[in-house]
């Protein structure tokens, strides 16, 4: 078990790899017992936030999952959600792209806007929306299809037919989830006969062929075995140039490898949002702290 100053070593060396420093974002973070937060600077897009949620109550009929949520995820960057089991990590990020339509009885209040557009609005196009904020499950979930239809099957019920652009998109979005090399001379072989690893790595080629701008993941790896989950953050290293994620995870030491960000949710609420290393270095709530050193949850 790494201790909470390796984690902060370790990612800062990961930005010295690649020739960077770690982004200075602390002024982003939040905490519940900080003052409200301040907001961007108006007219200054490549600063504005890609999803911005305000004051987000949710209920699954009378019971109470979320209690007035406010997060700032800016662009390009990768947002770790942590927290016990229950604490609504998966019902906020289902939120983001309104899974949670799917789900009878249930009630948003507050904000969430994608490139300030609210996407609570009720005429919004929700088909277009999950287009824009993909979603990778725990249960990898292939559709009964070849892996080149699961690839390309956003693209076709948006209307795509060229055989070529398929093609091209296909092992665009193949490279792009780091699985091409394996897939190249089977693509019309069942998605089921890929590995466990390799059908999640085909779910985030299916997600990303559609160009979305965001993709949300909940628990991606928790299925996988340790190989396969070490090449999915190593791909979410990788997708963050193109895309911003946010990564629901129970695992803190991913949560430290992979993400900039991390939100700290306890019984549904966000106790705590700040740059990963300071959260787990130097939380700022009690809360957070007890969890992160592993007192409860
Ligand atoms: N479809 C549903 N209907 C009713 N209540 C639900 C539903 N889904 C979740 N809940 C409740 O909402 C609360 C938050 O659940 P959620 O699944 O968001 O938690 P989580 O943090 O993702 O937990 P886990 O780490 O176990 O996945 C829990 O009390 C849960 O029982
Ligand atoms: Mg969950």
């Amino acid at each position: 078990m790494l201790s909470m100053t390796q984690f902060a070593k370790e990612e800062s060396d990961d930005f010295a790899a690649i020739g960077q420093n770690p982004p200075d974002d602390s002024h982003l973070a939040t905490s519940a017992s900080a003052p409200p937060r301040e907001g961007y600077a108006t007219g200054n897009d490549a600063q504005r936030p890609v999803i911005r949620a305000s004051n987000v109550d949710f209920f699954y009929g009378n019971a109470q999952a979320l209690f007035d949520v406010s997060m700032d995820v800016p662009r390009n960057r990768v947002v770790a959600l942590i927290g016990p089991s229950g604490c609504g990590k998966s019902t906020f990020l289902r939120c983001l792209n309104r899974m949670t339509d799917l789900i009878d009885g249930v009630r948003v209040n507050g904000s969430i806007q994608l490139d300030g557009e609210e996407i609570n609005r009720p005429d919004l196009d929700v088909i277009e929306l999950r287009r824009r904020v993909g979603m990778i499950f725990q249960r990898y979930n292939p559709f009964p299809k070849s892996i080149f239809e699961n690839v390309v099957y956003g693209l076709r019920i948006s209307g795509v037919r060229d055989r070529r652009a398929l093609e091209e998109a296909c092992e665009r979005s193949l490279r792009g989830a780091a699985l091409w090399d394996e897939v190249k001379d089977r693509l019309k072989e069942s998605a089921f006969e890929l590995s466990g690893g390799q059908q999640q790595r085909l779910c985030i080629a299916r997600a990303t062929a559609v160009n979305p701008e965001v993709v949300l993941m909940d628990e991606p790896c928790s299925a996988l075995d340790p190989r396969s989950t070490a090449r999915i953050e190593k791909l979410i290293g990788e997708l963050r140039n193109k895309y911003t994620i946010v990564i629901v995870t129970h695992n803190m030491q991913q949560a430290s490898r992979v993400s900039d960000f991390t939100g700290f949710l306890y019984e549904g609420r966000l106790v705590e949002f700040g740059v990963t290393q300071t959260l787990f270095t130097k939380p700022i709530e009690k809360e957070t702290e007890d969890y992160i050193t592993g007192r409860f949850g």
